[in-house]
């Protein structure tokens, strides 16, 4: 199985999201990883509003119930399970997903999108 290491599981707090970046210059390509248990859920850090970062400081992508992720600019929420927006100005769109997993030893690994924006 391919796949690039991101982090350890227990570095994101459970029930929260981290954000990374991968690649470097036109290839840069911000995601985050949020956490439910020993599940692991990525999306391209992107909201399909207008195209902001959700988080309004580092790593900070949940809204105060914990619930879903909240976009910081409009407020949109989307679920961790599968990027749906249930609520705000991009109502039933979706985040783009980054594929990710959580091996059994507790690492994260990210599988690059090499189609280069191809996918979702
Ligand atoms: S940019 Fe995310 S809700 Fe507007």
């Amino acid at each position: 199985m391919t796949g690039r290491p991101l982090c350890r599981l227990q570095e994101i707090p459970d029930g929260q999201a981290r954000g990374f970046t991968l690649g470097h210059g036109a290839a840069r390509q911000d995601i985050l990883v949020a956490r439910r248990g020993g599940t692991v859920f990525g999306y391209v850090n992107s909201c399909p509003h207008a195209g902001s970062p959700l988080d309004w400081t580092p790593d900070r992508f949940m809204s105060p119930d914990g619930r879903h992720l909240m976009c910081a600019t409009h407020g949109a929420l989307f679920r961790v399970e599968d990027g749906y927006c249930v609520a705000g100005p991009c109502e039933g769109t979706a985040l783009r997903s980054a594929m990710v997993r959580c091996l059994e030893d507790g690492t994260v690994l990210v599988v690059p999108d090499d189609g280069a924006g191809a996918a979702g």
